[in-house]
Parts: structure tokens; C-alpha cells; sequence
């Protein structure tokens, strides 16, 4: 639409509302009543950008199935406000929204929500209540409009820091996509995540063990880092306290960068102009910090007594929500102790997105296979150098012999030491699953097909 010619009432209020464009006075009057103009300046919805032009402060557009209000995209030339509802057509907020899940439960709860995006996508989906908290006014306000935009009654705006904003009401999901650039000075509120980014990500799971249910599911997009001698995941698992052997915890990168202040540069790109970021390289020093995670976090509490997962991966870009869901149910299921007994019986088969590359080199009958390196493309992104008998074991995988078969063959072939278990070679096994190598019947993989087929 934009750049397009101006014909109608709705032509103006889609390049002001829609386009984030400034429109001359006299084309508006050409279309609208100038009592609806004045109207909708009075409601703070337009403002003069000069003499001649006017344009809104707000936008309006439809994104997962809802129309959204929130603040606009650009801020050019201007102070950006402290406050501001962070819209949710940003890179980001799409990554959030493509990990929602398909199923909300009765009680959900979209923290630092902004426009309630997270919110209304689940009202949508079926929640009961869909609460929707944030710290700035504004946001509740918002969230609260959008929530009546859409006719969806269920979303509960309310104001708060962090949990405080929601009393003792527990929670079936919550889902949150908070501020998470360091910055000490905590300027932005959308954007600052106190000195070294991590500050609301870690009081958010600080809170689960109150405030998430049992069989509860906690869904993050954020930046957080691994340091020496802790990976991620151990340091969420320590911040759930006393109550963190009743968790799984799941990390889906979208990209994990060993040279912090590349990534970060990524992750602000694609949020626009937000400043001067600087050089953290000194912050990370500091912080001993080895490599910086930016993607899904997900932790869920047992709803009753089980081995709990924790387990980590990295997706490929374009793999969303599904990619997420099947790494948290499979991660789940191999962390229990039946796993063997299960693959004993399954029949594992390549992944149709994996690769085995050969490099041949001479040898004394000719070209012989001398180097194996295994790829995963979708939905998981790895790639691992294998051994040889890694190749004849996946060789194997053909969907027809049982894993308990395949260990059989191996011992028989020599292919493998005879001190190699069973439960070694589930290990192996698991491990080959959970990168995107191999596949079981009962776990299909997501497809890239079924992605384009959401999103058409
Ligand atoms: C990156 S924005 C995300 C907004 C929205 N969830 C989305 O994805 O579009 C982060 C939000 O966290 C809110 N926020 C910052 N600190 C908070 C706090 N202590 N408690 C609640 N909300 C907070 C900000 O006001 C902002 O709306």
C-alpha cells in the first residue's frame, strides 16, 4: 500500500494506521470528516508531524489471526519513549510468537507482554484466562484495548513487576519475551536487562516454582550466556532452587555465537535502531562468559514423579514451534528409564534431512572411505565427525531391524567391541535422534512441508 495513490476513506486510514505514513491534511479532508479527525486528535491517535502533514502515534495491523495495537515501529529523529509498547510485528516478536504453543491450557499468562500479543493468541487458542502483565502502564493499557479489539474477554491486563502483577493465581503456561540487553543504567524498559542482560530472565525463573502448576510449561525467547565452568542450562536449572529436580529444562538456540558481541549486534539489528550498544567484550570478560545462547527456553514442572531432562539443541532458523515441542517430548521420554526396553523394540530410520559425507583417499586397493562427518539440516542444525562404525550403525537404520537387531549385527559383524552394551549403544542412538539423524515412528520429525502448510 504504501507509495500507492490515496482514493478512499480507507486508503487514508491504512497509510496513517497501517503505514506508519504522514498523510496531507487536505488529502484527509478530502475523505474523512474533519469532526473525525479532530476526534481522533483529541484521543492522542493522530498527531501533526508539520504544518501540512498529519500521522499516528500508534499502529494497527493484524498479525497470528488478531489485529494489534501497539506503538510504532520507527522513531527517526526522536526521543525514543521510555515506555513504549513494543510492537509486535518486530523480527523478534515473530520468533516469540512461532514458539507459542498450540495449546495454552485454562490459565496462561503472557509476562512482560507488551501489546498482549502472546496474550491474545492464546485467548484465541482456547485459554480460559489469558493474563497479560507488564510493568509499564502503557502495555497494560494496550493489552487490555487489544484484548477488546478482538472481542476476547478472557485476556486480563494487569500491571505489575514481574509475577506481582498477577497475586497468588498459578499458572497451566506462561510464556515471556523480556528485556535482555545489559545495560546497568536500565533506561528502555522494553529493551534493558539490567548490567549483564540477564536480570528478568532469571527473576522470571526464580518465580516458576510458585507460580508455574504442576504439568506447567514455561516458554522464553531470549539472550542469555554460558560461563566458565557453567553451561546455561545448569545456571536455569540452579535458579529454580530447591525445587529444580520437579523441572526439565530445554534450550532450542536459534543461534549460539562464540563471539558475544557479534551476536548481540544480530539480535539489535533485527530490532531496529535502539542505540548505541558498545563494545561488552570487557562485561563478558568479566563475566566469564564462553558463548552467548539467543533462542527458546522452555521449562516444564513434572505433573507427577519422573526423571526429569535437561537437554539443549540448535535449530535451524526457519524450524519453529513444532522443532521446539518435539525436542521437549522426546527429550522427556529419553530421559526415562524405560528408554532402552522402548528402542529395543523400535525400528529407527534416517531423518530425511540428514546427511552422511564421505571423503575417500587412496588406499592400498584404490579410493577407500577414510573421513565420515554427519549433518543434520532440519530441524536441528549439527554437524558431528564420526567414527567408522558410526557409519555401518546408521548404515542400519533403514526402518526395518529393531534397535535390539541392530546390536546383534553389529556384535556379529565385528563392527563394533564386544564390550559395547546395549545400553551403550541406546546412548548412541538417543544421542543420533535427538541431533535430527536418525527417527522413530513413534517421534516423527517436524517437516519443513507442514511449516510452509501453517503458514499458508
Ligand atoms: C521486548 S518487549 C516484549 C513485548 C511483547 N511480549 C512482544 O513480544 O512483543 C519486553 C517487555 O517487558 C516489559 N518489562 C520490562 N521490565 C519488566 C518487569 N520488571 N516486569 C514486567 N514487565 C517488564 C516491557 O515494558 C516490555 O513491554
Amino acid at each position: 500500500m504504501a507509495g500507492a495513490e490515496i482514493h478512499d476513506a480507507l486508503d487514508v486510514l491504512i497509510r496513517l494506521l497501517m503505514d506508519e505514513e504522514a498523510v496531507e491534511e487536505v488529502v484527509i479532508l478530502e475523505h474523512l470528516p474533519a469532526r473525525l479527525l479532530e476526534v481522533l486528535a483529541e484521543l492522542g491517535v493522530v498527531t501533526r508531524k508539520d504544518e501540512t502533514k498529519w500521522r499516528c502515534t500508534v499502529l494497527l495491523y493484524p498479525v497470528v489471526g488478531v489485529y494489534v495495537v501497539s506503538d510504532r515501529t520507527r522513531f527517526i529523529g526522536e526521543k525514543f519513549p521510555d515506555d513504549v509498547v513494543y510492537a509486535a510485528i518486530t523480527g523478534n516478536t515473530g520468533r516469540f510468537l512461532s514458539i507459542q504453543p498450540q495449546d495454552p491450557g485454562e490459565d496462561f499468562l503472557d509476562l512482560c507482554c507488551g501489546s498482549g500479543v502472546a496474550a491474545l493468541l492464546a485467548a484465541s487458542r482456547g485459554a480460559k484466562r489469558a493474563w497479560a502483565a507488564d510493568l509499564g502502564q502503557r502495555s497494560v493499557h494496550f493489552s487490555d484495548f487489544n484484548g477488546r479489539l478482538n472481542g476476547l474477554d478472557q485476556v486480563i491486563a494487569v500491571q505489575g513487576d514481574l509475577f506481582e502483577a498477577v497475586g497468588e493465581q498459578t499458572f497451566d503456561v506462561i510464556v515471556a519475551h523480556p528485556p535482555y540487553i545489559p545495560d546497568g543504567a536500565n533506561k528502555l524498559l522494553f529493551r534493558d536487562g539490567g548490567e549483564d542482560g540477564e536480570q528478568i530472565f532469571r527473576r522470571i525463573v526464580q518465580g516458576l516454582p510458585q507460580y508455574l502448576k504442576p504439568g506447567g510449561r514455561f516458554y522464553c525467547v531470549t539472550t542469555a550466556t554460558d560461563r566458565e565452568n557453567e553451561s546455561l542450562q545448569d545456571r536455569v536449572r540452579g535458579w529454580l532452587g530447591e525445587k529444580g529436580d520437579d523441572f526439565d529444562v530445554f534450550l532450542v538456540a536459534t543461534e549460539v555465537g562464540k563471539r558475544p558481541a557479534t551476536v548481540l549486534e544480530a539480535v539489535v539489528k533485527a530490532k531496529g535502531k535502539l542505540g548505541k550498544l558498545g563494545d561488552r567484550s570487557e562485561l563478558y570478560e568479566r563475566l566469564k562468559v564462553t558463548a552467548l545462547f539467543y533462542g527458546t527456553v522452555v521449562i516444564e514442572r513434572v505433573a507427577k514423579p519422573r526423571a526429569v531432562a535437561t537437554a539443549r539443541t540448535l535449530k535451524a532458523e526457519k524450524a519453529a514451534g513444532e522443532a521446539v515441542e518435539w525436542f521437549r517430548n522426546w527429550e522427556k521420554a529419553a530421559a526415562q528409564p524405560s528408554l532402552s526396553a522402548a528402542l529395543q523394540r523400535s525400528r529407527p530410520k534416517l531423518a530425511r534431512e540428514m546427511q552422511l559425507h564421505v571423503v575417500h583417499k587412496p588406499g592400498e586397493s584404490g579410493l577407500e572411505p577414510s573421513e565420515f562427518t554427519l549433518k543434520a539440516k532440519y530441524p536441528f542444525v549439527f554437524t558431528a565427525v564420526a567414527e567408522p562404525w558410526l557409519a555401518v550403525l546408521i548404515g542400519m537404520c533403514n526402518g526395518q531391524m529393531t534397535t535390539g537387531q541392530i546390536y546383534e549385527q553389529l556384535l556379529a559383524q565385528d563392527v563394533v567391541e564386544a564390550s559395547l552394551t546395549f545400553e551403550d549403544l541406546c546412548q548412541v542412538v538417543r544421542l543420533l535422534i535427538s541431533n535430527g539423524f536418525l527417527e522413530l515412528e513413534q517421534f516423527p520429525l517436524p517437516r519443513r512441508e507442514a511449516l510452509v502448510e501453517a503458514l499458508v
